[in-house]
């Protein structure tokens, strides 16, 4: 079955990204020049991914325009005869249907996804959380949809992370079907190095059947007071066939200071008409 809905949870005050995050939201501070919320809603569509329900909150509303058009600009744009930059903001426009739902309190991500419900209805849909970049050649989505479709079963995405680590991430337990594939029977949302089940780690990527919601509305308050998706998940593996897939890709963790640094450098070296002056600052600043 094709995934057609995303969810992608942007309703935090994005607190460690202070000062940058006092008037402008986290998810529109670039990678270089493209928003990162940009990044996750173009890995949502090349997943296949339709309508993309974006869960925000008050004073957020800049994220809603920039997946709309701007008419003025383009209009003004194309005047001055710069038509490929109306064309670059035009087609941001045409990338999906946004759908944006206000989550009022911040009461935790289980919660934000659950405020998803009524725009998802009944069919499997993908979860993209916005401080987690994934490059991979197969978008990491799009990988865990094609498990989905032929497991028939929901699927996170997970990554090995030191021991040390586990304590920042939700973590699986379970049986090893294949090198990357685990049926999974256990999930703790940042345990103590001791507690972990195992070090396989949710970076935000997950394919999930619609059972999740009434597992959410089950969850009591977990880690930090919160409804916590982990906790949700915890109960839909007891319902029903859950995966973890150790996708392909790279993770960089845009939440954190050096992972935003780490990500901007790699994806302007990416770009070939940026790559040449980037490589020739790097050599200068490590002089
Ligand atoms: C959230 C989830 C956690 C997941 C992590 C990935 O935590 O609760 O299970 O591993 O995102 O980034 P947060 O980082 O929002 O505290």
């Amino acid at each position: 079955m094709k995934i057609r809905k995303a969810v992608i949870p942007a309703a935090g005050l994005g607190t460690r990204f202070l000062p940058a995050t006092k008037a402008v939201p986290k998810e529109m501070i670039p990678i270089v020049d493209v928003p990162m919320i940009q990044h996750i809603v173009e890995e949502a569509v090349r997943a296949g991914a339709e309508d993309v329900i974006i869960i925000t909150a008050r004073h957020k509303e800049a994220i809603e325009n920039h997946f709309d058009y701007n008419p003025e600009l383009e209009d003004f744009l194309d005047k001055k005869s710069k038509a490929e930059l109306a064309d670059l903001s035009r087609k941001i426009g045409k990338l999906c249907n946004v759908i944006a739902i206000r989550q009022k309190n911040p009461m935790g991500l289980g919660h934000a996804v659950l405020c998803a419900a009524p725009a998802v209805g009944n069919e499997p849909f993908a979860v993209l959380l916005g401080d987690d970049l994934i490059d991979s050649e197969v978008p990491c989505t799009k990988q865990l949809a094609d498990i989905y479709a032929t497991q028939n079963a929901s699927v996170v995405g997970v990554m090995e992370v030191p021991a040390s680590e586990v304590n920042k991430y939700g973590i699986v337990g379970g049986k090893m079907m294949n090198p990357r594939l685990m049926h999974v029977d256990r999930l703790v949302e940042k345990p103590a190095e001791k507690d972990a089940p195992s070090r396989l780690a949710i970076p935000g990527r997950y394919v999930l059947s619609p059972k999740i919601f009434d597992c959410i509305r089950e969850t009591k308050p977990g880690k930090g007071g919160e409804i916590q998706l982990t906790d949700a998940l915890q109960l839909l593996a007891q319902k029903e066939k859950l995966l973890a897939y150790q996708f392909e890709g790279t993770r960089y963790d845009t939440g954190d200071r050096l992972g935003f640094i780490d990500a901007t450098i790699a994806f302007a070296l990416k770009r070939p008409e940026l790559r040449p002056g980037v490589t020739e600052l790097l050599k200068k600043h490590l002089k």
